[in-house]
């Protein structure tokens, strides 16, 4: 089936213009996520996702038993105007995410991928960026087209399970663009989870912005030249969402969040860092420089497992979701077993 949505989210939303009497977004108070969420507008398509999510998750709760995982993948942007035509972005290609789902889906998972529009999908991440145009793939044959033979092969592997996960209902894409769109989506799509209890799980790969304009300050239209020569863009922090989405959206859920370094001396610091803040299950760090060969699995009682690539490994192309995913769906299981007993 093709993908029908009727919206975008790299388009704003016009209609909800700036709204000057809507208060600034305060600094650091007590419900600061609550705050967040009465000051700025749900996205206009929320209602068409929620149906989606509503119906992809009762499907998989009530027909197939699955568990079902979601996936978080790509950068936030955060607009700087109402009528965007700059924002600022934060770096992710999406590959994480998009090659994840691939090795939930294959363990059996359904999964909601809640990616960047534009950003890597599962499935035809293997021919998006690899050259420079998929037309690379296709040969011309007695005037028709045809697929490249050097390439049929691999590529039958990739659409059998494409077709398998499609046929199976068992893929779910949602797009956002913006920080505000994700958060608005994160929470709506947690909310929904709740059904499947502790059979949910929560992969958090998206690089999710830190700072953001609030809808109060945001100019509606293209910011002009400034008389300074200079332009200067006031932020406010994103409120810490994580903490809400362990302790009410998502309670029963196991949640694994990403913290991604650049400085090898303190990821396993800020890792643990992480999980003391927010009270979740595990963090997986990965260094921007070597974050396709090795990743390390942090969990509350700072265990370290580290996960690597060897020589023989990289050199036949293997990727290391597929060896992350594993140890992730078995911490999940132990979470299931332990949150099985509890509430007997
Ligand atoms: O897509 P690739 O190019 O393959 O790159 C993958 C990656 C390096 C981006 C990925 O592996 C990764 O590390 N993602 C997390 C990046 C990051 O710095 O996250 P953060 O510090 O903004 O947030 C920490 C964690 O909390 C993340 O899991 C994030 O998804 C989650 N978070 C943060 C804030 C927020 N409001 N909501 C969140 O879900």
């Amino acid at each position: 089936m093709p993908n029908t949505k009727n919206y975008h989210t790299s388009q704003p939303d016009y209609e909800t213009a700036i709204d000057r009497n809507v208060p600034d977004f305060p600094v650091a108070e007590v419900l600061d996520e609550d705050k967040y969420f009465q000051n700025h507008e749900p996205p206009s398509y929320l209602p068409e996702i929620e149906a989606q999510i509503d119906k992809f998750v009762d499907f998989h709760c009530q027909q197939t038993q699955k568990k079902v995982v979601l996936v978080t993948s790509g950068g936030t942007t955060v607009p700087l105007e109402n009528n965007t035509v700059r924002f600022i972005d934060n770096f992710s290609a999406g590959t994480r995410g998009a090659t994840s789902a691939e090795y939930f889906l294959e363990n059996g998972y359904a999964v909601i991928f809640l990616h960047r529009e534009f950003s890597l999908l599962p499935y035809s991440r293997h021919y998006s960026h690899t050259t420079n145009c998929f037309l690379d793939y296709m040969v011309e044959k007695d005037n028709k087209v045809e697929i490249n033979p050097e390439f049929a092969d691999s590529m039958l592997v990739v659409l059998r399970k494409y077709m398998a996960a499609q046929k199976a209902n068992s893929l779910l894409l949602v797009p956002f663009t913006t920080v505000n769109q994700y958060l608005y989506t994160l929470r709506l799509a947690s909310q929904l989870l709740q059904k499947a209890q502790s059979d949910a799980l929560f992969y958090l790969a998206a690089a999710v912005s830190d700072f953001f304009l609030p809808s109060s300050r945001m100019p509606n239209h293209k910011i002009q030249a400034q008389p300074s020569g200079k332009l200067v863009v006031d932020l406010e922090q994103v409120p810490k969402f994580l903490r809400r989405l362990v302790d009410s959206w998502a309670p029963q859920a196991m949640i694994v969040s990403f913290k991604l370094e650049t400085d090898s001396s303190i990821l396993i610091k800020k890792s643990v860092q992480a999980l003391n803040r927010y009270h979740h299950q595990l963090v997986i760090g990965n260094l921007l420089q070597t974050r396709k060969n090795e990743v390390v699995l942090v969990t509350p009682d700072e265990a370290q497992n580290w996960i690597r690539l060897d020589d023989t490994q990289k050199h036949q192309n293997v990727e290391i979701e597929s060896l992350i995913i594993p140890a992730v769906i078995q911490e999940h299981e132990n979470w299931v077993k332990n949150w099985t007993a509890k509430n007997k």
